[in-house]
């Protein structure tokens, strides 16, 4: 039996296990193990990962493929030319995981501004001597201003998120600066990238990775920050020169920084460990159980309408 869908991974949830009884010629079979290398070539549908890129070569014996799913709702792994001019599509999960991650970047802005890192440490540590007046002094985010980088669903409601706790919000995104950003109660500005850089007491990452943003913030942009500025990326690592960014948190131009995303993940730059002032999530964005169920379903639900729709 030739395999129809190959699956790198069980997703969350009964849905690829659903799909598997509509289409029995589907295989779960780890990312390039043999078992996955030598069913590729017949596969009409591919599954795979964030952390599991595909390049233009690994397709080119695919004859058959009408679709590949990605369990993410960015793309930047997947060689989209290349399916648009083999009319390969390509299904992800936007929608689904946008208030998770909108969630998790003002858990990364919360916890580096008011230190939770430091202090769950001292607790723990048993050095803690008691209430001290000038004990872990944080950052007040009421009435500063948060520049935010993209205004897609995301950006958007991490926009809602700060707004409700008194922040100013801008916005930049590669579409230029025309129009305000709808938020649903208000609308924002949108300014060029230098002016959202120079007002920003909190830079928040939310756009994707192409070529356009590739590198987008480099060691000039991240200079335009002002002193002491939180940079919190929840968006891919590839678009901020995480050299730069290092280097400006030992000099303390930068306050701290939240990641959640990595350029080479999850080979990480040491250099971020040894960093001051950091909190560091292992790419968290989605991991909330009902949102990993709803990308698998919204995932296994386009796939089934392709295949059966191109009558494979
Ligand atoms: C995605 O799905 O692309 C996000 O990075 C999840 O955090």
């Amino acid at each position: 039996m030739s395999i129809r869908i190959l699956s790198t991974s069980p997703l969350i949830g009964p849905h690829i296990e659903d799909l598997g009884k509509e289409f029995p010629e589907l295989r779960i079979a780890p990312y390039r193990s043999v078992e996955w290398t030598e069913a590729l070539p017949g596969a009409q549908a591919l599954v795979v990962l964030l952390s599991e890129p595909l390049a233009e070569i690994d397709l080119k014996p695919c004859a058959n493929l009408k679709v590949i799913g990605t369990y993410s709702v960015g793309t930047n792994h997947l060689p989209r030319d290349y399916c648009d001019a083999r009319g390969i599509r390509i299904v992800s999960t936007p929608g689904v995981l946008t208030d998770a991650t909108a969630d998790l970047a003002l858990t990364l802005l919360m916890a580096l501004t008011r230190r939770v890192r430091e202090g769950d440490a001292l607790v723990r540590s048993g050095e803690w001597k008691g209430w001290a007046p000038d004990l872990l002094l944080g950052s007040g985010l009421a009435g500063k201003t948060c520049g935010i980088l993209g205004s897609g669903p995301i950006g958007r409601a991490f926009a809602r998120r700060v707004r409700a706790m008194g922040m100013e919000v801008i916005f930049w995104d590669r579409g230029g600066t025309r129009g305000a950003v709808d938020l649903g109660a208000e609308t924002v500005r949108r300014l060029p990238l230098d002016d959202l850089l120079r007002s920003s007491y909190v830079l928040s990452l939310h756009c994707p990775l192409t070529d356009r943003t590739r590198g987008l913030l480099n060691r000039e942009k991240l200079a335009l920050l002002p002193e002491g500025a939180f940079i919190i990326n929840t968006a891919r690592g590839g678009i901020m020169d995480e050299k730069a960014a290092i280097e400006l948190l030992h000099a303390g131009r930068i306050g701290g920084a939240g990641l959640d995303v990595y350029e080479n993940e999850p080979d990480i730059d040491p250099g971020w460990c040894a960093a001051p002032r950091t909190v560091l999530l292992p790419h968290l964005g989605s991991a909330t159980r009902e949102t990993r169920e709803e990308m698998a379903r919204l995932l296994c639900d386009g796939i089934r309408n392709i295949l059966k729709s191109s009558g494979a």
